[in-house]
């Protein structure tokens, strides 16, 4: 694996399986990472953890962040209300690659109740090695990050 910077990760109790195997996974690959919760599968709210984990990335301490939540809906939500925050909910291949290369995605969404665990042990992985390709997408990106409650 290219990408060895610490990750942050952060679900709810309907993603907290997945998000068990993810960090085992990349545990294994000697990556860091720093575990927002849950620590069980009781039932949570995913907003509480999405937002620890957005911020953690939006302030800049981590470049890249896994959520799961049931579907991956709520939580990309939640952290795409962050500034700096690019999160992609992506439950296939092609979609985890484009979203580094075109609009270099900095948190992860997967859903655990959508996929399993061996997709997203795939997904995880291309994600995490795509590079962002700059250029045109890079003027993409900056028009909307700089949109503040709807304006410009
Ligand atoms: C929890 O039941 C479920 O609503 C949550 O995991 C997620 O899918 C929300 O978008």
């Amino acid at each position: 694996m290219k990408n060895t910077s610490p990750i942050i990760m952060g679900s709810d109790h309907a993603g907290y399986a997945l998000k068990e195997f993810i960090k085992d996974y990349l545990t294994a690959l000697n990556i860091q990472i720093e575990d927002c919760g849950p620590f069980n599968e009781d039932s949570v709210d995913y907003s509480d953890f999405g937002i620890q984990v957005a911020r953690k990335i939006s302030s800049g301490d981590f470049k890249h962040g896994i959520l799961v939540c049931g579907t991956g809906l709520g939580m990309s939500m939640v952290a795409n209300r962050f500034k700096n925050v690019r999160a992609a909910l992506c439950n296939d291949l092609f979609s985890a690659t484009m979203s580094r290369r075109h609009n270099d995605a900095n948190i992860l969404v997967l859903g655990g109740r959508v996929i399993g665990t061996e997709l997203a042990k795939e997904i995880v992985r291309v994600w995490l090695e795509t590079p962002f390709e700059g250029g045109r997408h890079q003027r993409r990106i900056q028009k909307f990050d700089t949109i503040k409650d709807g304006s410009i």
